[in-house]
């Protein structure tokens, strides 16, 4: 309230209540503020806050201090390592966030070096959107920078990888792509979604931009969408343009949720992390089972660079905790397997509490036939284990009576310890 609201109609009073003041303690909970707009006394304050002489806020598109303080906090954990400031710029969504990083640094004419075997979102929009307004791609295996070298043109302006890609669990030879990029004068992006920070960081292994779907891990409990990048100050200065202008702001309660999943956020992803690892040798070992993708076992083509890459923790290797098994038997055994799981939700996403399961080919991959499949190393009858909270045990039993169950009614094939 500006003004004494005495001599004023009920109406005017009840619209023009008194402001809340603002306390000079910090609280311990994030507050959340929920408000499209912030007033000023003034013209002249208005005026400067709106042409940036002085700090602030005006409009939540714009800028919004619960959204800010979500991006500044993955920021931080993102940065730790590094000594340059690094700052981050909260999104409505992963797909948001990613599409900045390209609305950014590509036009027409420009071309970018993306993953074979990435998310099926990014490709998409390199493919759809991007494609229409004259940027060019070429796909390669981000595991193999001696690919990539060759992918590269003199256009290229940007490699996008991912740190860890699911279902196959490839993981990016980060340090390669970053002398690629360099040498090509070209910006190296990182989808670091299905990492994490208590993974791995890219920015510590080269990277120039780290792009998440906080949607996943980083809210970690299924119940609010959205994104970040963050790199060093430079180049976050045209991300944050670009997300002004594209009015692909974070909303305030959504924000909350994700700044307050990080803090349980290592706790979470160290103990999915075990848990996948318990899980992938148990299965592997199934006779039911033809071959598992997953980073953390020493026969998967990712194994030694997630060595090297990864965060090792007291526990053990942490690989994330996305598990593909496939299981004998093909597309019908697959679809068998995700019905006969009983702890595991049918779900879309990953990253969650609870452990998700989905059969590849009919889902997240549905646009492929079984020939693309097989080219990408997908087998028709993969089905992807998102790890979630539950106990280890449990798991092992209620996936192994699956197997058992389906291996029954599916005669065995043949059978091995693990595979890419
Ligand atoms: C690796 C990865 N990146 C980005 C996205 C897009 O995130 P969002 O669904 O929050 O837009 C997803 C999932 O959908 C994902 O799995």
């Amino acid at each position: 309230m500006r003004r004494d609201n005495r001599g004023h109609g009920e109406n005017t009073r009840s619209v023009h209540l008194p402001s809340p003041s603002v306390p000079q303690q910090a609280p311990v909970g994030l507050p959340v503020w929920r408000t499209s707009a912030f007033s000023f006394a003034g013209a002249a304050e208005h005026a400067d806050l709106l042409s940036d002489r002085t700090p602030g806020y005006c409009y939540s598109r714009i800028d919004n201090p619960t959204s800010d303080a979500f991006a500044a906090a993955l920021a931080s954990l993102e940065g730790v390592r590094v000594s340059d400031p690094v700052e981050g710029q909260a999104f409505a969504s992963g797909m948001a966030a990613i599409t900045a990083v390209f609305l950014a640094f590509t036009g027409a004419g420009t071309h970018v070096v993306a993953p074979s075997t990435g998310f099926g979102g990014t490709r998409d929009l390199i493919t759809g959107v991007l494609a229409r307004f004259g940027v060019e791609s070429t796909f390669a295996d981000m595991g193999d920078p001696v690919a990539v070298r060759r992918a590269m043109r003199p256009a290229t302006r940007m490699i996008w990888a991912e740190t860890l890609s699911e279902p196959t669990g490839a993981v990016a030879d980060l340090p390669g792509l970053a002398e690629v990029a360099r040498d090509a004068g070209a910006m190296l992006a990182v989808d670091s979604t299905l990492a994490t920070p208590v993974v791995c960081r890219p920015l510590e292994h080269g990277a120039d931009l780290v792009v998440h779907s906080a949607t996943k891990y980083v809210g970690g409990h299924g119940d609010a969408t959205g994104g970040a990048v963050v790199g060093r100050m430079r180049p976050m200065a045209e991300i944050r343009r670009v997300r002004v202008e594209t009015g692909a702001a974070l909303a305030p309660d959504e924000a909350f949720l994700l700044r307050r999943g990080l803090e349980t956020l290592p706790l979470r992803v160290r103990r999915q992390c075990d848990t996948a690892n318990i899980f992938a040798a148990a299965v592997a070992r199934h006779p039911a089972v033809r071959s598992v993708d997953y980073p953390g076992l020493p026969g998967h083509p990712g194994n030694a660079r997630a060595r090297a890459l990864f965060d090792a923790g007291p526990e053990g290797g942490r690989y994330g905790a996305i598990v593909t098994i496939t299981p004998n038997g093909g597309r019908e055994a697959g679809l068998a397997l995700v019905d006969a799981v009983r702890l595991a939700l049918v779900a879309t996403s990953v990253g969650g509490t609870r452990t998700k399961v989905a059969h590849v080919a009919t889902t997240t991959h549905q646009r492929l036939d079984d020939a693309d499949l097989r080219a990408a190393g997908i087998d028709p009858g993969a089905v992807r284990f998102s790890i979630g909270l539950e106990d280890a045990d449990d798991l092992v039993r209620d996936v192994t009576e699956a197997l058992d169950t389906i291996g029954r009614a599916i005669p065995a094939v043949s059978v091995s310890a693990c595979g890419g």
